[in-house]
């Protein structure tokens, strides 16, 4: 008798009783962890963060092969500097040699990847592969994956009200969706859900404007260890919740 077929992540969804029809559209992940991932086997820190680079791809494609629209990421925040130099050296690097060795994956798999946060102020090698990673899957049009790099909320924030006042808006004519379009992608619907891994209750400055009526999915699993079960955990768990945005039911 033949094997039967692998199933897809589809039919996974399906068997676990997700609504393919309300996938949340846009997925947002605060990808935390890695760091007690490594120390908890005595290792480096920089080996975890490789260990959730790995995470990042295979959650990419489930969720692409799902069919979420959006998947945004935080790799690295406006506060990240903070760290001590080896370990911030050791993620821009990191950051670098993915964005070169993914390019063709990316294409592969239609993945549209662009870039948030002050790119301007990372190093030029890392800037420029991201630059090559976004021009080059521009044209693609499946998932959109974004990836939040020396970004920061309130940053974004201070950026869109500069631009603002560059554009010599007056006071009165302001509102949040003159806001919303001067964030850094502003084609980004707001997300649907956010999930952030190993436990930490809060936000850490990640998409802030954005996530006003967002719903929240906490993991104690760290990043490294994440994967296709715990991200249908999370949308199963999505789409039991109501979501009112202060209204009623
Ligand atoms: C998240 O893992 C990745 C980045 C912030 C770049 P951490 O490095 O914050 O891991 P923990 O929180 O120390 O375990
Ligand atoms: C948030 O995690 C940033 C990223 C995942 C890139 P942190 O580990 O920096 O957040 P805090 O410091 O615990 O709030
Ligand atoms: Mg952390």
């Amino acid at each position: 008798m033949a094997a039967p077929a692998q199933n897809t992540i589809r039919e996974r969804a399906l068997a676990r009783g997700i609504d393919l029809d309300r996938l949340p559209k846009h997925v947002a992940i605060i990808m935390d962890g890695n760091g007690r991932f490594a120390q908890k086997q005595g290792l480096m820190r920089l080996w975890g963060h490789r260990q959730g680079y790995r995470t990042l791809k295979d959650v990419l494609l489930s969720a692409a092969n799902l069919g979420v629209e959006f998947l945004t990421v935080y790799a690295f925040s406006a506060e990240n500097w903070r760290r001590p130099e080896e370990e911030v050296g050791g993620l821009m690097t990191l950051i670098e040699e993915a964005a070169r060795h993914e390019l063709r994956g990316l294409t592969e798999n239609n993945v549209r990847a662009q870039v948030i946060g002050r790119i301007h102020e990372v190093p030029s090698t890392l800037r420029n592969a991201l630059e090559e990673m976004t021009s080059s899957t521009s044209h693609n049009t499946g998932i959109t994956f974004t990836l939040a790099i020396n970004y920061g909320g309130r940053a974004e924030i201070v950026d869109a009200v500069r631009s603002l006042i560059e554009e010599g808006v007056s006071a009165e004519s302001i509102n949040e969706e003159m806001i919303s379009e001067r964030m850094y992608a502003p084609s980004l619907p707001d997300p649907d859900l956010m999930i952030r891994t190993a436990g930490e209750l809060r936000w850490s400055n990640y998409l802030i404007w954005q996530s006003a009526y967002t719903e929240l999915f906490v993991t104690d699993t760290t990043w490294p260890e994440f994967g296709e079960e715990e991200l249908l955990a999370g949308i199963a768990q999505y789409q039991k919740r109501t979501r009112k945005f202060g209204g009623l039911a």
